[in-house]
C-alpha cells in the first residue's frame, strides 16, 4: 500500500486529501475542500490577491483536519504531494510552499504535480476506473482538450480551445446574462426550465490555414459573441430576457460541441473508450448527453464522479500515486511553481535540476 497527503491551491478551492492506492486501485480516506467561491463572487471573477490569502488562512486547518480524520501523521506517508503548475502564482506557492516544507521536516519526499494530470487521474476515483489506452475530454475553467492516454501513461494532446475554455465561456456568458459567478452552475440551474432548441447558436470551429477545419479543436469566441448579440437584440426590443431559454441553448451547443468532437476523434483514432473530467464534466445536460450518445456508437463512457470534477486534492493524490508507481520518486525540494506549464512538459517535473 502507499500512501499520499495531496494538497491543492492553483485557484480559488483550498484542499488537502490523504488517498491511498492498494493494488492499484486509489481510494480516498478523507478529501477537504475550502472554497472561496463566495468570497470571489463578489468581484464577478477570481481575485488572485484574494485567493493567495484565504490560501494561506485555509491550507493549514485542511491539512490537520485531514490527517485527524485518518489518523495518519506524516511520517506515515509515502510522499507529500501538491500542485505546482499550471494556475495563479501567488495561490500555487502556498500548496508548493506547504508540501515542501513538511516533506522536508519530516524527511518524506516531495511530488509536485501538474494540474492537469491531477484532473485525468480523478478518473481513477471513480468505482470503475477504464484501462488505457482512452480518449479524455477534459472540460475546465482554464482548458478545453482532448487528450489520448495509452497504455505507458504517455499523454498526447489532439485537440484544443483556440480561445477562450468551456468553462470560460460558461462563466463569460453568466456574466452577461447576469446569473453571477461560478458560470457553470448558474448556467445549469437557470437552463432547467428552459428549452434548448429556442435560439439558435453556432457550433465555432477553427480554420486551417491549407483549407478545411481542425475536426477536434473547439472555439468559443463566436458563440459568446453569438449570445451577446442575442441579448442585446432582445433588450432593444424591451423584451425582458428568456433567462431559462437562453441559458438552455447555450448549455445545449457547448454539451453538443463537445461530445461530437470528442466522439468523432475517439472513432478516428480506434480508441473504444471516452473518459470525460474537469469543472465542466460536472454539468448535468453534457454528462447525459455524452452517456446517450456514446453508448449509442458502442463506446465506453467513464465520468469522473461528481465531486471529483472541480478542483480538489484527491486527485492530486491520484495523480502523484500514479507516478510514484511508474519510476518517480520525488520532484526536487528547489521546485517553485510555474503558472503556465503545458501537459506535454509534465514529465520535466521530476528531473534534477527542476525546470522551475
Ligand atoms: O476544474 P475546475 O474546478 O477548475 C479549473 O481547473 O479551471 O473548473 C472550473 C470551471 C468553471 O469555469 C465553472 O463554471 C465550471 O468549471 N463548472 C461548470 C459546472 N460546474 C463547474 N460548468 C458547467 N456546468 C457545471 N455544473
Ligand atoms: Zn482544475
Amino acid at each position: 500500500m502507499a500512501l499520499v497527503l495531496a494538497l491543492e491551491t492553483s485557484c480559488d478551492e483550498s484542499a488537502a486529501a490523504v488517498v491511498a492506492s492498494r493494488d492499484g486501485d486509489c481510494q480516498v480516506l478523507s478529501s477537504r475542500i475550502a472554497s472561496q467561491v463566495e468570497e470571489h463572487a463578489r468581484w464577478g471573477g477570481v481575485v488572485p490577491e484574494i485567493a493567495s490569502r484565504r490560501h494561506v488562512e485555509a491550507l493549514p486547518v485542511l491539512v490537520e483536519t485531514v490527517l485527524a480524520e485518518t489518523g495518519v501523521t506524516v511520517g506515515d506517508l509515502d510522499a507529500v504531494a501538491a500542485t505546482v503548475a499550471p494556475g495563479l502564482a501567488g495561490a500555487l506557492m502556498v500548496a508548493s510552499v506547504t508540501g515542501r516544507s513538511l516533506a522536508a521536516l519530516h524527511g518524506r519526499p516531495f511530488i509536485g504535480v501538474h494540474h492537469l494530470e491531477g484532473h485525468l487521474a480523478s478518473v481513477q476515483l471513480a468505482d470503475r476506473s477504464p484501462e488505457a489506452p482512452y480518449l479524455v475530454l477534459l472540460v475546465s475553467g482554464g482548458h478545453t482538450e482532448l487528450i489520448r492516454v495509452d497504455r505507458s501513461g504517455g499523454m498526447l494532446r489532439l485537440g484544443r480551445s483556440h480561445d477562450d475554455a468551456a468553462g470560460e465561456a460558461f462563466d463569460k456568458v453568466a456574466r452577461l446574462l447576469g446569473l453571477g459567478y461560478p458560470g457553470g452552475p448558474a448556467i445549469q440551474t437557470a437552463a432547467e426550465s428552459g428549452d434548448p432548441q429556442r435560439f439558435p447558436l453556432p457550433k465555432g470551429r477553427v480554420s486551417r490555414p491549407e483549407g478545411g477545419f481542425y475536426p477536434y479543436d473547439f472555439s468559443f469566441s463566436g458563440l459568446k459573441t453569438a449570445m451577446l448579440r442575442t441579448v442585446e437584440k432582445l433588450r432593444s426590443d424591451q423584451s425582458e430576457l428568456p433567462l431559462a431559454d437562453l441559458a438552455a441553448s447555450f448549455e445545449q451547443v457547448v454539451a453538443e460541441v463537445l461530445v461530437e468532437r470528442s466522439l468523432r476523434c475517439a472513432r478516428d483514432q480506434g480508441l473504444d473508450q471516452l473518459v470525460m473530467v474537469g469543472g465542466v464534466a460536472a454539468n448535468r445536460r453534457l454528462r447525459s448527453l455524452v452517456t446517450e450518445q456514446a453508448e449509442a456508437l458502442n463506446l465506453g463512457v467513464t465520468i469522473a464522479p461528481l465531486k471529483f470534477c472541480t478542483d480538489n486534492a484527491a486527485m492530486i493524490g491520484a495523480a502523484a500515486l500514479t507516478r510514484l508507481a511508474r519510476t518517480v520518486t520525488a520532484s526536487s525540494l528547489e521546485i517553485g511553481v510555474a503558472p503556465r506549464w503545458s501537459l506535454d512538459q509534465a514529465d520535466d517535473l521530476y528531473k534534477t535540476p527542476p525546470p522551475f
